[in-house]
C-alpha cells in the first residue's frame, strides 16, 4: 500500500466514507438493507457507486484508528487498485490506521497472499497541504513505520532472532540513522560485574549483547532533555531452571518486546529531528536450560554491588534490567527521565488486561505525565502505585534483596520495585518502569493490531519524547 497526501478530488477506484456516531447521510434505504447501521469496526462496500462505508464510533482519534484500519482490511479482500478519504482534522489518525492496520507478518509464508495489495494508492484529501500538515502526515508515517518494525522483530522466531542479531539490528538502524551504537559481549559484562544479566544467558548457545544507541540532535540545534530508554531483550524466555510449562512458553520469542519497542524508537528518532538526547539500551539475552544454567538458590551481584538471590530463574528480566539500569546510570550522567519497557510480568496480564500496559515509580506526577503520553499515543496505561507492605515482600534472609516476592499478589508491583534497588538515589524521581507483558503481544487482532506483537511502547514513548519539550 502506498499512502499519499493530496488536496485533489481524485479519479480513485474507491472513496472510503468513515460515518461517524451512527449518522447515516446518503444511499440511507440502500445500507438499511444491507443492515449496515454504522456500528464500530463494520464496513460495507458498494462496488457500483464506488464508496466503502465504514463504522467509526466517534471522532477521536482511536475510533478513527479503528475505523481506518477496518477500511484497509476489507480493500485489501479485493482487487480494487485505488481508494481515497476526506480528511477534515485528526489527519496522524488516518495515517496511523492505514499503516498500523495494513501490517501484515508474513516471513514465513511461502505464499503470500497480501502481495497484490502492495502497490494499492491510498489518497488522504486534504483541504490545503501546510508545512504543519505535511509534517504531521510524515511523522506519523515515520512513528508507523517504527511500531511495524517492532512487530517485525518480536514477531521473528527465536531461532531467526536472538541476541546477536538483535545487536546487528542495532547496528543497521545506528547506520541507516546516522546513530552512535556501541555492542558489549560477555567480556565486557565479566570485566564490569554485571553478573545478574550474564547469570541468565549463561545456559544459552547464544552470547548475550549489551547494545547501547544514542542520539544527538545535529548542528545548532542543543538538546534540551537528555532521556533514556531502556529495553528488555530477552530473545526467549523458557524460564530457565524453573522451567514454563508447555502452554505459558508458548509466544515467549515476544520476550524482547521491550528491548524491539526502544530499537523502534532509535529507528524514527532522527528523522522526528527533536531536540533531546536520547540514548536506547537493550540487554538481549537468551534464558534456557542446560548442566551450565544459573540455579534457583545462586546469589548474584549486580553492577552495583547489591546481592540478588535467585529464587526463581523465570523471574530473570529484572535480573537482566538491574545492570542494564545500572549501566545506563553510570554511563549517562545528568539524565531527565530514564523509562525502561518490558514484558516483565504475566502478573501485569493478570491485573489489567491484555491490552494495558502498567506504569510504576517513585514518582506519581512523573507516572500519570507518561499514561497521559501513552493514551494521547493510542496506547492504554493505567498507573501501578508502589506501597511500603509490599516492598518488604521482597527482601531476602541471605541476600540484599530476592528475585521474587513472597506473596503471589501484586506481582507487577513487586517486580517493579525489584528493579526501584538499582536506581540512583540521584535518578530516583526521574525513573519510571513500564510493563507492556500485556499488549506487546496478544494472539488474536484486536482494533488496529495485528494478531502477534503490536509493537506495544513505541508510540507511548516517542509521545513522551514530545510532551517532555513542552514541559
Ligand atoms: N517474560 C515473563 C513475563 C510474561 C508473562 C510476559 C506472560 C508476557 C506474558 C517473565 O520473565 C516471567 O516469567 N515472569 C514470571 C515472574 C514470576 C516467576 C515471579 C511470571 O510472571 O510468572
Ligand atoms: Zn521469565
Ligand atoms: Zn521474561
Amino acid at each position: 500500500m502506498n499512502l499519499n497526501l493530496t488536496t485533489k478530488k481524485l479519479d480513485a477506484n474507491i472513496e472510503i466514507i468513515l460515518i461517524k456516531d451512527k449518522k447515516i447521510k446518503e444511499n440511507k434505504s440502500l445500507l438499511k438493507l444491507l443492515k449496515f447501521t454504522g456500528e464500530d469496526e463494520t464496513s460495507v462496500l458498494l462496488p457500483e457507486l464506488k464508496k466503502l462505508y465504514v463504522g467509526c464510533e466517534t471522532n477521536d482519534p482511536d475510533n478513527i484508528r479503528i475505523a481506518v484500519a477496518t477500511a484497509i482490511k476489507k480493500l485489501n479482500t479485493t482487487n480494487f487498485k485505488s481508494a481515497y478519504i476526506k480528511c477534515k482534522d485528526n489527519l496522524s489518525s488516518y495515517v496511523d490506521g492505514f499503516e498500523l492496520g495494513n501490517y501484515n507478518f508474513t516471513k514465513y509464508k511461502s505464499e503470500n497472499p497480501d502481495a497484490k495489495n502492495e502497490d494499492k494508492n491510498i489518497y488522504i484529501v486534504v483541504d490545503e497541504i501546510t508545512k504543519r500538515i505535511q509534517k504531521e502526515f510524515e511523522d506519523a508515517q515515520c512513528i508507523s513505520d517504527a511500531v511495524n518494525l517492532t512487530r517485525d522483530f518480536v514477531n521473528t522466531t527465536p531461532d531467526d532472532f536472538y541476541p546477536e542479531i538483535m545487536a546487528q539490528e542495532a547496528i543497521k538502524i545506528a547506520k541507516e540513522n546516522n546513530l552512535d551504537c556501541k555492542i558489549y559481549d560477555e567480556e565486557y559484562l565479566e570485566s564490569n560485574n554485571m553478573d545478574a544479566m550474564l547469570a541468565v544467558g549463561r545456559a544459552s548457545r547464544h552470547k548475550s549483547k549489551l547494545i547501547h544507541l544514542s542520539y544527538k540532535p545535529s548542528g545548532k540545534k542543543k538538546a534540551k532533555k537528555k532521556i533514556v530508554l531502556v529495553g528488555k531483550g530477552l530473545t526467549y524466555d523458557s524460564g530457565g531452571l524453573s522451567l514454563k510449562p508447555a502452554d505459558f512458553m508458548v509466544s515467549m520469542k515476544s520476550d524482547k518486546s521491550g528491548g524491539s519497542a526502544v530499537l523502534g524508537v532509535m529507528s524514527a528518532i532522527a528523522d522526528l529531528n527533536l531536540p533531546i538526547e536520547v540514548h536506547g539500551i537493550i540487554g538481549a539475552v537468551e534464558n534456557m536450560i542446560g548442566g551450565d544454567a544459573y540455579k534457583p538458590d545462586d546469589v548474584l551481584v549486580a553492577k552495583n554491588g547489591k546481592t540478588i538471590e535467585v529464587r526463581n530463574t523465570d523471574a530473570e528480566g529484572r535480573l537482566v534490567l538491574a545492570d542494564c539500569l545500572c549501566y545506563a546510570q553510570d554511563e549517562i550522567k545528568d539524565i531527565d527521565y530514564i523509562l525502561d519497557f518490558a514484558t516483565l510480568t504475566g502478573a501485569c496480564v493478570v491485573g489489567v488486561g491484555h491490552y494495558t500496559s502498567g506504569i510504576m515509580g517513585n514518582n506519581n506526577q512523573l507516572n500519570y505525565s507518561v499514561v497521559a503520553s501513552a493514551l494521547r499515543s493510542g496506547e492504554l496505561a493505567t498507573s501501578l502505585p508502589f506501597n511500603r507492605y509490599l516492598k518488604k515482600t521482597i527482601k531476602s534472609e541471605i541476600a540484599d534483596i530476592c528475585n521474587i516476592s513472597s506473596t503471589r499478589y501484586g506481582g507487577a508491583i513487586t517486580a517493579g520495585m525489584f528493579l526501584e534497588n538499582f536506581i540512583t538515589d540521584e535518578n530516583k524521581k526521574k525513573w519510571v518502569h513500564v510493563d507492556i507483558a500485556g499488549p506487546a503481544y496478544v494472539e488474536s487482532s484486536w482494533g488496529y493490531n495485528p494478531h502477534g506483537a503490536s509493537g506495544a511502547g513505541v508510540r507511548m514513548a516517542i509521545q513522551f519524547l514530545n510532551d517532555t519539550i513542552k514541559k
